[in-house]
């Protein structure tokens, strides 16, 4: 794989420098527009500084959320530009559309150090198309636009979609200093790790994290699990959840996991329970083995948190995906700063994964720079670490 010191070395100076970059950044609940968390922004700044230093042109492509393949203004990337010229510290044209006038005239403009953000890949059904036809028609129209294309979406490159995969066929391809580290950081998690391996695993499904269980149950020796998925797993070994979040077609599933892993899976002892899913709810802390009915477990309780600290203690490796509790909502946040505190503590190396954990470490003002690495990518780094060919990595791999 290529990498953006090598196409800095061949010189880019007056080249068209096409760059994905993964600009999906969450917008604060009901409001949508204002950015809850620009991490996602900030990460992508220094290639395209580079870039620019250098005397490229950037025409930097984006998605954000999960528009249905037409112009949606709910999901305009206008607010991000903004954000991202803030950022940046120099303009950003933004153009009202993918690869229409709008964009077409925004590039024909443009001049060596200048960036031109396009709207929303996903306003256009040939981004994520399945068929191959569609994506290539519209990768060809985006690739038009450089001479080279630089990736540095990490958080998208497990999507099969026309500017991650298919663009990449067609010019020069680099992986943009975001995509080159966060890869780095995963081959340390899967080749060999540092021993003790503690991972922390969070969030709503069990599905979701079936596969990465499966994956590190043979690699790590403890897995601590907390999150809404928790409440599947207690279930599976025969406790009452109350009205918590349960995957009743998961418990099967979750025995047998329980069965192989032994002491090696680690669940709440106790959670805070809540008579509403509401930050004014009223709220109690009762043993995992005793949700009362009728109540639902919104986060795992301190005496949980005291517990995975312990587990943590002398962890060489750590690796955190997914929170502990409902975050957003001051009364269920403490299970996830406990952990992530804890975390913070580890001497060792320590990752955390994810849109939604690196938003609550941020949220909760949490130092960042305590921790080894703060990934951009969640699906992508949870399918990487689960041994999954991961088809924008692949693009890059390909001569
Ligand atoms: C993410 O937020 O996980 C990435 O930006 C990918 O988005 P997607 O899950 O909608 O493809
Ligand atoms: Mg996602």
């Amino acid at each position: 794989m290529r990498g953006l010191d090598e196409l800095l070395a061949e010189g880019v100076s007056g080249r068209r420098v096409l760059v994905r970059a993964d600009l999906n950044v969450p917008f604060v609940k009901d409001s949508p527009g204002t950015i809850a968390d620009d991490g996602r922004i900030r990460a992508v700044l220094p290639t395209i500084t580079a870039l620019r230093d250098a005397g490229a042109s950037v025409i930097v492509m984006s998605h954000l959320g999960r528009p249905k393949g037409e112009p949606d203004p709910k999901y305009t990337l206008a607010p991000v530009a903004t954000r991202f010229a803030e950022l940046l510290g120099s303009p950003v044209t933004f153009a009202g559309d993918t690869v229409g006038p709008s964009a077409q005239d925004a590039v024909a403009a443009l001049t060596p150090g200048g960036v031109v953000l396009l709207e929303n890949l996903r306003f256009n059904v040939g981004e994520t198309s399945k068929d191959d036809a569609v994506r290539g028609a519209f990768a060809d129209q985006l690739a038009a636009f450089g001479d080279v294309y630089v990736d540095d979406a990490f958080g998208a490159v497990h999507r099969k979609h026309a500017s991650v995969y298919d663009v990449a066929s067609r010019l020069p391809h680099y992986a943009g200093g975001l995509v080159l580290r966060e890869v780095e950081v995963l081959k340390r998690l899967t080749e060999d790790p540092a021993t003790p391996y503690v991972v922390i695993l969070g969030g709503s499904k069990v599905s979701d994290k079936l596969a990465v269980i499966e994956a590190l149950l043979g690699k790590a020796d403890k897995l601590l699990i907390g999150g809404g998925m928790c409440f599947t797993f207690l279930k599976a070994q025969g406790h009452e959840v109350g009205a918590s979040l349960l995957q009743e077609e998961m418990l099967d599933t979750c025995r047998d996991l329980l069965a192989r892993a032994g002491d090696r899976i680690v669940l709440p002892t106790d959670v805070v329970v809540a008579d509403k899913f509401a930050g004014d709810a009223q709220t109690d802390t009762v043993a995992a083995t005793e949700i009362p009915a009728g109540w639902l477990g919104l986060d795992i309780g301190p005496a949980s948190v005291a517990l995975f600290t312990e587990a943590l203690s002398g962890a060489k490796t750590v690796f955190w995906n997914g929170p502990m509790g409902v975050f957003e909502l001051a009364p269920f946040a403490n299970g996830t700063r406990g952990v992530a505190e804890a975390i913070t503590k580890v001497d060792g190396f320590t990752v955390v994964g994810g849109g939604d954990s690196a938003a609550a470490v941020r949220a909760l003002g949490i130092d960042e720079a305590a921790f080894g690495h703060i990934s951009t990518g969640g699906g992508a780094s949870l399918e990487y670490l689960e041994g999954k060919s991961l088809p924008g990595l692949e693009a890059l791999e390909a001569a």
